[in-house]
């Protein structure tokens, strides 16, 4: 049977950790060839090499794509490898400080914004033009922290509120290309940023995260890239400018549902992905401060 994107080109930044590195594997299994982005130190090869093992074709591009000349360097990197672009996953993105707003370090801040909104911004400028000749789409990571905003972590949130609403701008503007634009709106997901000591949250902090959602435990990045791949295939063709909840309900939730359901139903499903780094995090990137 033919995976649900075979003969697509698809772009996956920040595929070397986290839910871009499981998007990337995705896209290759259901047969997409994939350009995957992440920073220098990233091990972008190791997924790379993981999907060349599946029989897939991966090739690599490393910088920070909230540069100008490396998110332009990254399209044409595609172009190169594989003559054209059908998908624009914008994953990449960052969590650096828990800290109420008048502590929150502003060049913390800064660095947050131009991760997460100048990133998607230059790379979805650069991939437009050639989504438009495919008539391809593009699928964002925003988050439920973009609807519902997070105590201590408020500018992330409000990063991830631009992302929504520029998601749906360029999908008004695609429409009359043929090009799709939809954005995946992850919970607690099971990377380093949900983990005490991994990322930047703090025992409580961790604790009313999971606990929070109405299943009662995080989703895994297995469980987001399959929703991601969904949404980047023909499947998904009357769908676009959606904000796509993939939470466990914390949306919807009140309180801390998790707490009352069983322990069994918590248990997250096994990844059937050959996932390397899903936990790598960022703890030893230069902006990154964790508060234990
Ligand atoms: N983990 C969660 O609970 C969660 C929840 C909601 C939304 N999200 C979103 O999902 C996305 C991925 O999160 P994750 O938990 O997998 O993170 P992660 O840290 O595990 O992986 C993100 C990867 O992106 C890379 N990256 C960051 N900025 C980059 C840039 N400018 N250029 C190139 N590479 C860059 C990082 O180095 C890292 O390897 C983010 O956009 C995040 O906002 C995550």
């Amino acid at each position: 049977m033919a995976g649900r994107l075979e003969g697509k080109v698809a772009i996956v930044t920040g595929a070397g950790a986290g839910i871009g590195e499981a998007v990337a594997l995705k896209f290759a299994r259901e047969g997409a060839q994939v350009l995957l982005n992440g920073l220098p130190d990233d091990p972008v090869e190791d997924v790379a090499e993981a999907i060349r093992r599946m029989g897939g074709q991966a090739a690599v591009h490393l910088g920070d794509v909230s540069e100008e000349e490396n998110a332009r360097e990254c399209v044409e990197a595609c172009g190169r490898a594989f003559g054209k672009l059908d998908i624009l996953a914008n994953i990449a993105g960052v969590l650096v400080e828990l800290a109420a707003v008048e502590d929150y370090d502003i060049f913390q801040f800064d660095y947050t914004v131009k991760m997460n909104v100048r990133s998607a911004f230059l790379m979805t400028k650069f991939a437009m033009p050639h989504l438009q000749k495919t008539r391809g789409n593009i699928v964002f990571a925003g988050s439920e922290a973009g609807f519902n905003g997070t105590p201590k972590f408020s500018p992330y949130g409000g990063t991830k509120g631009f992302i929504h609403a520029f998601c749906k701008g360029v999908a008004g503007e695609g429409a009359q290309h043929g090009v799709r634009a939809n954005c995946i709106c992850p919970g607690a997901i099971s990377t380093a940023w949900t983990h005490k000591g991994e990322g930047v949250m703090d025992a409580k902090t961790e604790e009313t995260t999971v606990m929070a959602a109405m299943m009662g435990r995080r989703g895994t990045p297995e469980e987001m890239a399959n929703v991601v791949a969904f949404l980047a295939s023909d499947e998904a063709s009357y769908v676009t400018g959606a904000l796509w909840l993939a939470d466990g309900g914390v949306t919807p939730a009140k309180g801390m549902p998790g707490e009352d359901v069983p322990r069994d139903l918590r248990k997250e499903p096994e990844f059937t992905l050959p996932i390397q780094h899903a936990r790598d995090g960022e703890i030893g990137k230069p902006l990154v401060t964790k508060k234990a």
